[in-house]
């Protein structure tokens, strides 16, 4: 049976208003990721933290998902095969559009107890003063993945890149491990690998094949032509 392992970032979110990490003013041309993105930045200024992942998830809450995602929850309801879709991104917008995704960043709509390891659903504004509803101390942080820190469900997706045929990356620039380097895993699997992204990537040669554009354009074409 073909099984289709599609790893998704930023850039299919972008047409939804989303801005992404790393093109011109991006989310870390505007943040210091060591203050916002490690455990070091939490213990330092939790406020900060706090506020950049509040102002996300608002912004989050108020996005829809663009004809690219609702391609991707089509290509899942309507292939032959198996299509399991693994995402970077913490906006939910894979959800909105009817799909199921493994989340291996977290999820902004998620709440982790740094103390007891309580997860809850994050309130849409979380403080310093958000408690924990398990250990009812105040070390509330978003369950997002920072760096620094191990990324979710990595044994089930090694098990899912080991045994695909075709392994597609969209929007994600191939910068952050160990995301990037699930192509190798796929390609020495034997599946074939394609990307889809705005602009060529660093990694662009390390996949049998390309299509150029932006995400709402190239993710519905591609899906029709494997949907036949
Ligand atoms: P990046 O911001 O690094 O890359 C976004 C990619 O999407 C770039 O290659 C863009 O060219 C492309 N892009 C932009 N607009 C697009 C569009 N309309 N259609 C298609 N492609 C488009 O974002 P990610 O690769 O997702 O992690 O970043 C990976 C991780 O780095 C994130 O999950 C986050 C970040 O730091 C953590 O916070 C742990």
């Amino acid at each position: 049976m073909d099984k289709i392992v599609i790893l998704t970032g930023a850039g299919l979110s972008a047409e939804s208003g989303l801005g992404t990490f790393r093109d011109e003013g991006g989310l870390w041309a505007q943040h210091r990721i060591e203050d916002v993105a490690t455990p070091e930045g939490y213990a330092r200024d939790p406020a900060l933290v706090h506020r950049f992942y509040t102002a996300r998830r608002i912004q989050a809450s108020e996005a829809r998902p663009n004809a690219a995602h609702d391609a991707l929850a089509r290509l899942q309801r309507a292939f032959g095969g198996e299509v399991v879709l693994i995402t970077q991104n913490v906006d939910g917008l894979h959800e909105k559009a009817g799909s199921e995704a493994i989340h291996m960043h977290g999820t902004l709509a998620g709440a982790l107890c740094a103390a007891c390891g309580h997860r809850w659903t994050a309130p849409l504004d979380m403080t310093p003063d958000t408690a924990c509803p398990a250990c009812h101390g105040t070390t509330a942080r978003p369950d997002v993945v920072w760096f620094g820190e191990m990324p979710y469900f990595m044994e089930e997706i090694a098990d899912h890149l080991a045994d695909c045929t075709l392994f597609a990356a969209i929007g994600t620039s191939g910068q952050v491990y160990p995301a990037a380097g699930f192509v190798q895993e796929a390609r020495q699997a034997g599946a074939q690998t394609i990307e889809l992204n705005l602009e060529p990537t660093d990694l662009s040669r390390l996949f049998h094949s390309r299509r150029i554009g932006p995400a709402t354009r190239v993710v519905p074409e591609w899906v029709a032509s494997l949907l036949g």
